[in-house]
């Protein structure tokens, strides 16, 4: 089975490089990368053909899902407040990119797609938990496009019978995750603060909860997806129903780094949501029996990457 990564050399994807070409049922992983904020060190060791470039190049994507079976589209400008400086690149690589993804799948035969979503879709909408066919209500350009992102995913399987699966990823963090720029997210930005001796900066009140997930957790129901070919035009929420807000992760990696942390109060981020916490029914539903790695374990690991890192 031939997968491509797009994104794969980031996060997520460099996490989900490693894990598909342990299982042994892939018989090439490709990953393409435009290496904006992702790094090919992050692919160390795993066994993958890598490509630098764009999803914005269509005789590029051409080439590289050239008898791919699947697609794992996690190539994307992330962050909400990144979307907030800079609308424009962000729709362009996020809602552009995703259309020019959908449409070289379809002209290298219909091949699986299966794409990154966010949760910063709900918004504004208060429901709690966030359940997926609660009407969606974007206040970031980040959340827009990913909206237009998973809409297009849809309509592609409406339109040209293109199997699709459109996930809704939560606050997803591990390691690999980056720590050292202007919108690290909040796990890999205070494990470093505070392994440094820096203050934690939090934006708001810190009340605000999350529901974070631990990357391996997320590349296990990818893996799975992948090797079941699993479809929905629906978006699917890929996380686990835990809430947890910003002050009680300060409590969590307080215990896990066996030092207090030195929180300093900002004010609230213009696009930030209240609170998130995923509702998942569906995701158990299409893709059962996948264990869910806890917050503390995965803190625990998480911390333990980074003071590998660090040695
Ligand atoms: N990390 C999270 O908590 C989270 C939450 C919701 C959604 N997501 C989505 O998951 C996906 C992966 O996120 P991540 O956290 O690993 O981020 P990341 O920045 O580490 O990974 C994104 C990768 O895409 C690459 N990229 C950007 N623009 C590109 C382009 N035009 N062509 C080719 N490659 C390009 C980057 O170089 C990077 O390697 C993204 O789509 C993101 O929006 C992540």
């Amino acid at each position: 089975m031939k997968i491509v990564i797009t994104g794969g050399a980031g996060f997520i994807g460099s996490n989900l490089a490693h894990a598909l070409t342990r299982c042994g049922e892939a018989s090439e992983v490709r990953v393409l990368d435009d290496l904006s904020t992702g790094s090919r060190d992050n692919l160390t060791g795993a066994d993958v053909r890598f490509v630098e470039g764009s999803v914005l190049d269509a005789a590029l994507l051409d080439r590289v899902f050239r008898g791919a079976e699947t697609i794992v589209h996690l190539a994307a400008l992330p962050s909400v407040a990144r979307s907030v400086a800079d609308p424009l690149a962000s729709h362009h690589a996020n809602s552009t990119g995703t259309l020019m993804v959908l449409e070289a799948a379809r002209r290298a035969g219909g091949a699986h797609v299966i794409a990154a979503s966010s949760s910063s879709v709900y918004g504004a909408n208060p429901h709690l938990p966030k359940h997926e066919d609660l009407r969606p209500a974007p206040l970031s350009p980040y959340a827009v496009g990913k909206l237009a992102a998973e809409s297009y995913l849809a309509s592609y399987h409406h339109c040209y019978d293109l199997p699709v699966l459109p996930f809704r990823f939560f606050n997803v963090y591990g390691p690999r995750q980056p720590a050292g720029h202007d919108y690290a997210a909040v796990v890999p930005a205070w494990i470093n603060a505070a392994m440094t001796g820096q203050p934690v900066l939090v934006n708001g009140d810190g009340l605000q909860s999350r529901d974070f997930t631990y990357v391996e957790t997320v590349c296990r129901v990818l893996t799975r997806a992948v090797l079941r070919k699993v479809v929905s035009a629906d978006p699917v929420n890929l996380a686990y129903g835990t809430r947890t807000s910003l002050a009680e992760l300060i409590t969590e990696l307080e215990a896990v780094l066996g030092t207090p942390l030195d929180p300093r109060h900002l004010p609230p981020r213009p696009g930030d949501v209240r609170h998130s916490h995923a509702e998942n029914s569906r995701l158990l539903n299409l893709v059962p029996g996948v264990r869910p790695v806890p917050l503390r374990e995965g803190l625990e690991r998480t911390v333990e990457w980074f003071r590998e890192q660090a040695r």
